[in-house]
């Protein structure tokens, strides 16, 4: 068994995970490929935040059923796997391998299990403090990197099943973190997220003694690097020390991903939350007040149990108070072991759906309202590809926004050139709700990764 396939689902954190789990399985000798039927060993990395992501992986592994017996070996990783345990063998006999994210510095162990024959071999202590560092991991773009700074969650919204299925929160040392860095850099790469359920509670376990806004600002100092974003931010520990160093570092991207969930302070005292209202919005006062002009970005969750009209009604005053660039949106879905799957005055699916819809409706409007305002302006694109159907160039600015464009001198890849992983002056000509739309003007390729223009 030495062939193996993999198919993530979920939040960035999972998508880096299955790269170091690539990286991991490629150093025991196996080999990836890309369809799950020439797999000899075939991985599911899962989330579990919602149901519906949850049910994504059970119709998954029933497509494969009947190949299990024909030496085809199944395992499933990630957030469904530490949530389901051992229950998983149950609803899908057919699986050999269960084992959550604070299992995986012991997926050479578990391999060797598998390949002995073994038929139920599961990683699922959540009791641990180490991180999940391999030099092995196997990155997807050759561009841009994740980096793991801060692994787990201590927070307990009530809603959220991620203190379940990632254990408790544990910091790598800013030392490993900046080494990484450097190392990326070396590689070619230009672009840096730090990731973490919860980045801004990172706590440096070294003497150095870092938070979260220090460990930022020294990675943005690393030669080569030109972007570093980060996510996801918890308001409660969201600090004004972050907008500072967004200020005061051009390589940090001026955009920050800062859920809401509601606008409503009772609603957000029943999710746990600790944070007010008026606690959230001071956040985003710094932000309004910073030099930079800094994105900001949310998610929402509608139809959370008890929300009142009146509850829902003050979400809508906050997101045309703050007028977000970008949000997610999410009707309350119950998951297991969570407070809220107790709570009083469950919200019917239609009036969640309502909910839903009233938000994405406002939303379009602000977003529209919004990115028109970048037209006749020049903004600098991280190009990530090229769209053969749109006749576009791929970018992205580093609010976050794509920004697709055209090139005269270079209207498509061609003869081994491309514009693919440099950053491109582009006029913007045209916004839509989604994206802008421009002109390349000027182009830093042959500038080399992390010199000014
Ligand atoms: N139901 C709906 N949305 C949820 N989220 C987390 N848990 C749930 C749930 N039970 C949303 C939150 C979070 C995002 C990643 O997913 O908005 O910020
Ligand atoms: Fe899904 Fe949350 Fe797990 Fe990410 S951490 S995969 S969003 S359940």
């Amino acid at each position: 068994m030495k062939t193996f396939y993999i198919e993530t689902f979920g939040c960035q954190m999972n998508a880096h995970d299955s790269e170091k789990v690539v990286g991991t399985l490629l150093q025991e000798g196996y080999t990836q490929v890309d369809r799950p039927d020439q797999a000899e060993l075939v991985l599911y990395n899962t989330c579990s935040i919602r149901d519906k992501a949850e049910q994504k992986v059970f119709s998954r592994l029933q497509q494969f059923k009947r190949e299990a017996g024909k030496g085809k070996v199944f395992g499933v990783l990630g957030c469904v796997a530490q949530q389901e345990g051992e229950r998983i063998f149950e609803r899908a006999p057919h699986v050999s391998l269960v084992a959550g994210s604070a299992s995986y510095t012991k997926l050479p162990d578990l391999l060797v299990q598998l390949e002995a024959g073994n038929r139920r071999v599961t990683g699922l202590s959540l009791d641990t403090n180490e991180t999940f560092d391999t030099p092995y991991t196997r990155r997807d773009n050759p561009h841009r990197a994740y980096i793991t700074i801060i692994e787990g969650c201590d927070k307990s919204c009530a809603y959220c099943v991620v203190p379940f299925t990632r254990g408790p929160e544990r910091s790598r040392t800013s030392e490993s973190v900046l080494r990484e860095a450097a190392s990326l850099a070396e590689l070619g790469y230009t672009e840096i997220q730090l990731l973490g359920q919860n980045v801004n509670s990172y706590r440096d376990p070294s003497p150095a003694g870092w938070d979260f806004a220090r460990l930022l600002d020294e990675t943005g100092k690393t030669p080569g690097i030109r972007r570093v974003r980060f996510t996801t931010s918890h308001p409660r520990d969201f600090v004004k020390g972050i907008v500072e160093a967004i200020d005061g570092n051009s390589a940090l991207c001026n955009h920050v991903h800062l859920p809401v969930q509601s606008g409503s302070t009772s609603v957000l005292s029943r999710m746990q939350r600790l944070y007010t209202r008026d606690d959230y919005m001071r956040r985003i006062e710094w932000m309004k007040n910073a030099r930079r002009s800094i994105a900001i970005t949310t998610d929402i969750i509608v139809g959370f149990p008890g929300e009142t009209e009146q509850d829902f009604k003050e979400t809508v005053r906050l997101a045309e108070e703050v007028e977000y660039d970008s949000m997610f949106i999410f009707k309350y879905s119950k998951r297991p072991n969570t407070p809220a799957l107790e709570y009083e005055d469950h919200i019917p699916e239609e009036e969640k759906t309502r909910r839903l819809m009233i938000l994405q409706e406002l939303q379009r409007a602000i977003q529209i309202r919004r990115n028109a305002a970048y037209v006749g302006t020049i903004e600098e694109a991280h190009v990530e590809g090229y769209n053969t159907a749109t006749g576009q160039w791929i970018g992205r600015t580093a609010q976050n926004k794509t920004l697709n464009f055209i090139d005269a001198e270079l209207p498509g890849p061609a003869e081994g050139r491309t514009l693919t992983g440099t950053y491109a002056d582009i006029l913007v000509t045209r916004a839509g709700p989604n994206s802008l739309a421009g002109e390349h003007i000027a182009s830093t390729m042959n500038n080399g990764p992390g010199r000014a223009v």
